[in-house]
């Protein structure tokens, strides 16, 4: 070829020149590695496919503007665990990983391709938001990017990972994907930076303390999963695409495993303590029953009063709902409303049948919850539950009282099966409150109020919270042996694999928000 290919070559070396040594000691001593890096570590290895390494920035006339090679963002597609996948990977070292008009363009063109073949995307962040000297033309490029994750939502998976800065525009896209992952001590997302709260507000805080990994994994619900390093983050990104569909017309592989699905576990007939006040660990039972070691939590930090996660049961995937007894005795609040309601949509877009572990005393009472809202974010989970058409299994396994008793995804709302635990305790309210109404004048009166209450207490737990009333009612189709649970909802499983269900015809619901 001589000439033409000396010039390639050229070419070649010039890009791999950008790379240096210099550039890498720059990022590893942030605690971080480079774009590079992490692209390849995501991809199987050797299958990365670079798109648009070549393209010059599209400079700009004012200050510091520079052009570089790629405008500092490493984009393309390739395999993850033998399964396509498209990603880019912004370069922290080119121009703080600022977003210009040709970084944009990449971005924008791995989404297309993605979703034009039904494959996940995945942004790895690490970026200074829209590029100061490239003006409306780096605006328009993050516009431009938040259509297209508008447009992929719940038709292909989009996972986002913040392992740097993710300031001003940058974080609107990630808010907009499905999934954020953040790393510990080297990320950070906010609209404003700790300079303009300062000026505005007079406030002082640093980076971590106004939206750092801890801040968004406990506190505004923002980010779902927190690693302690780059490496870990993206061994997390993988896990979380096993149990991932690559698009929403196909199903979440299936992975078959060991555990048998007719193992009895009987040590869950007592994990239920005889006092019904008494708390326990809503994960353990979730453990027993779902494939040995195949529970994968979302959100594992925030709103701990509901638990969710995708699991594996017989190999399939599931996605998880429980209350938490242990936090807050698993009642719902705003924040575990939401957090189920986003996870319930997810679930539904891709096909991933839902799992509910009931034991919810009720909604949160209270005037701060009152209000911030709790009516119209509850209606978000009563809403997210009923509109949801995958298949949806509930196990009640203690309480289930008032709006939650429906909210929790009850039969009338459109639940596929309801099974109950013989400690199940169903009814409109629970004891305390619905004695308390009922028998006000008789309890002023009596002599022994105490001894009367704790008589009508016992009379109304045989009489009306206990699970035959709603399982002769065919308000749940079966109480049943806990140990069995596992059994149980699978075969349900399978009789729902040709669910089908179809919504009156319209543009879109409009769910309260
Ligand atoms: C151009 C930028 C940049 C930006 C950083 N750089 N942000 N260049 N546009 N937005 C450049 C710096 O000039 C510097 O270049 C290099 O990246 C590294 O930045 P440093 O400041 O040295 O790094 P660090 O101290 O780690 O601070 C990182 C940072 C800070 C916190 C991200 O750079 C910063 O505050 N940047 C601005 C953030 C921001 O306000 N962005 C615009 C938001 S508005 P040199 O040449 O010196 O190496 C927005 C609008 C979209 O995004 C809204 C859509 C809804």
């Amino acid at each position: 070829m001589g000439q033409a290919y000396d010039k390639f070559l050229a070419r070649q070396q010039k890009l791999e020149e950008q790379y240096n040594e210099e550039y890498y000691a720059k990022q590893h001593n942030r605690g971080k590695l480079t774009a590079r890096e992490r692209i390849l570590m995501l991809f199987d290895e050797g299958t990365f496919e670079e798109l648009d390494a070549y393209v010059p920035s599209a400079g700009s006339s004012f200050g510091k503007s520079k052009s570089v090679m790629g405008d500092g963002v490493i984009a393309g597609y390739g395999t993850i665990q033998g399964r396509q996948v498209y990603a880019y990977s912004q370069d922290f070292n080119m121009m703080g990983g600022s977003l210009g008009a040709v970084h944009a363009n990449k971005i924008t063109k791995v989404h297309d391709m993605a979703l034009k073949t039904g494959s996940p995307v995945i942004g790895l962040i690490d970026s200074g938001g829209a590029r100061i000297q490239e003006g409306v033309s780096s605006l328009n490029g993050y516009a431009n990017i938040f259509r297209r994750n508008v447009l992929a939502s719940g038709v292909i998976p989009q996972i986002s990972a913040i392992m740097g800065p993710a300031a001003g525009g940058a974080v609107y896209s990630p808010a907009m994907t499905d999934f954020i992952f953040m790393t510990e001590g080297t990320s950070y997302m906010f609209v404003t930076g700790p300079d303009v709260v300062r000026q505005v507000l007079n406030e002082q805080v640093t980076t971590d303390q106004l939206g750092g990994a801890k801040v968004h994994s406990t506190k505004s619900g923002v980010a779902q999963f927190v690693y302690s390093d780059d490496a870990n983050l993206i061994l997390g990104i993988k896990k979380l695409l096993t149990y991932l569909p690559s698009n929403n017309i196909e199903n979440a592989p299936f992975v078959p495993n060991d555990d048998p699905i007719d193992r009895v576990e009987e040590s869950l007939r007592d994990i239920v303590p005889e006092d019904p006040d008494k708390p326990y660990d809503v994960k353990e039972v979730i453990r027993l029953v779902v494939d040995k070691g195949r529970f994968f939590e979302v959100a594992e930090n925030f709103a701990q009063n509901i638990v969710v996660g995708f699991a594996r049961l017989g190999g399939y995937t599931i996605g998880v709902i429980a209350n938490q007894p242990k936090v807050m005795a698993g009642s719902l609040d705003i924040d575990s409303s939401v957090k189920g309601a986003r996870f319930i949509n997810f679930c539904d877009s891709f096909n991933i049948p839902i799992v509910t572990f009931e034991d919810v005393p009720g909604f949160m009472p209270g005037t701060d919850q009152e209000h911030q809202g709790i009516i119209r974010n509850g209606a978000k989970l009563l809403y997210a539950y009923t509109r949801a058409t995958v298949p949806k299994l509930t196990v009640i396994l203690r309480k289930s009282y008032g709006g939650a008793y429906i909210v929790m995804n009850a039969k009338g709302i459109g639940g596929d099966y309801s099974f109950a635990w013989p400690t199940a305790e169903i009814a409109v309210m629970g004891p305390d409150g619905a004695i308390a109404i009922l028998y006000r004048k008789e309890l002023a009166a009596a002599e022994d109020p105490a001894a009367l209450k704790r008589e009508l207490v016992a009379k109304y737990r045989s009489e009306v919270t206990n699970p035959y009333i709603a399982d002769e009612k065919g308000f749940i189709d079966e109480v049943i042996d806990p140990a069995y649970t596992r059994i149980k909802l699978y075969r349900a499983l399978k009789s729902l694999d040709k669910k089908s269900v179809s919504l009156p015809r319209r543009k879109h619901g409009n769910i309260p928000l």
